[in-house]
């Protein structure tokens, strides 16, 4: 039996669900607002659970229950603490030697003013668990760092306290979103938006690119480098190449699917039973 974890029922998890329908294919939804875990006890009515909550903590922790109860899901909880986090995954990309925005992480107000100056304006800020656009700041000059600084530190809850200061890439209007399932990049779209920040949550449209070979093996060593997995791989267009920004585990994908006709709930239910008969079969 298949699991899947979601509170909301979006574009997307209608359609991974009709999906599962159509194909006859045994399924029960975690509604997260009903689950208990009890630990310690194995959980053996799921082959594979699939993630769709849009909440980072429970899904982390959900994840870390599951996997640690022998069920495997999609993704696995080291995938998703890592693309939760910014910080932990720029450090991934960057280790694995892939090209990131230059990056630098500080903890405290004077040293991230600092670095920001040595940086240069204009700078981008954002906070490490976040996900939307919501509160990137980019910042054009000292004042504003200096007050975007003392906000942080003073209004914001304890992560707002830990920095993260990335170089602004000049780009066209736009980024690019391509979505890796297992090893295969299964296509890509740009995000034009008339704004520097172009998720399709605010006001990004999803239109088609073409998956070069670039965009294919940056895409699919990004995934490799956070564990790998069904993973959004969102890249920037840098005058000198392409930089990866960030990786998404619960991704939405209504504007890619209206940006591709790509079947991406078909593509991600393949994956999913994929995962399950190959723990099946190591078991
Ligand atoms: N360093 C940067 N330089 C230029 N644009 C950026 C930079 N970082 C983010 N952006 C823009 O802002 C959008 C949101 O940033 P992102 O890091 O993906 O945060 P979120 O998790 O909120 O989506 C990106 O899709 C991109 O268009
Ligand atoms: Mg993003």
């Amino acid at each position: 039996m298949v699991g899947v974890l979601c509170s909301r029922v979006r574009v997307e998890e209608k359609a991974l669900l009709e999906t599962l329908r159509r194909r006859a294919i045994p399924f029960e939804r975690l509604d997260e607002d009903q689950v208990q875990f009890r630990l310690g006890d194995p959980h053996r009515r799921y082959s594979v659970v699939l993630d769709r909550s849009v909440h980072h903590g429970r899904s982390l922790y959900a994840l870390t229950l599951l996997n640690a109860a022998g069920v495997p899901t999609v993704n696995m909880a080291q995938v998703a603490q890592t693309c939760g986090d910014k910080i932990l995954t720029s450090a991934a990309v960057a280790a694995a030697g892939l090209p990131i925005p230059r990056t630098v992480v500080t903890f405290s107000r004077d040293s991230a003013l600092q670095a920001i100056e040595e940086m240069g304006y204009p700078v981008v800020l954002k906070p490490m668990v976040g996900s939307w656009g919501r509160l990137l700041a980019k910042i054009n000059d000292r004042d504003a760092a200096e007050a975007i600084l003392e906000h942080k530190e003073t209004l914001g809850s304890y992560q707002h306290g830990i920095f993260y200061i990335q170089e602004y890439v000049a780009k066209p209007e736009r980024d690019i979103r391509a979505i890796v399932i297992g090893d295969e990049t299964i296509g890509a779209i740009y995000r034009a938006a008339d704004h520097w920040i172009t998720n399709t949550a605010r006001t990004g449209r999803a239109l088609p690119c073409p998956v070069t070979p670039e965009i294919d093996r940056l895409a699919r060593a990004a995934a490799a480098a956070v564990g790998g997995g069904a993973l959004a791989v969102d890249l920037l267009e840098h005058p000198d190449g392409l930089l990866v920004n960030e990786i998404n585990y619960t991704m939405e994908f209504r504007g890619f699917v209206d940006g591709t006709g790509i079947d991406v709930a078909g593509r991600l239910i393949d994956y999913v039973l994929q995962v399950g008969a190959n723990h099946a079969a190591v078991a």
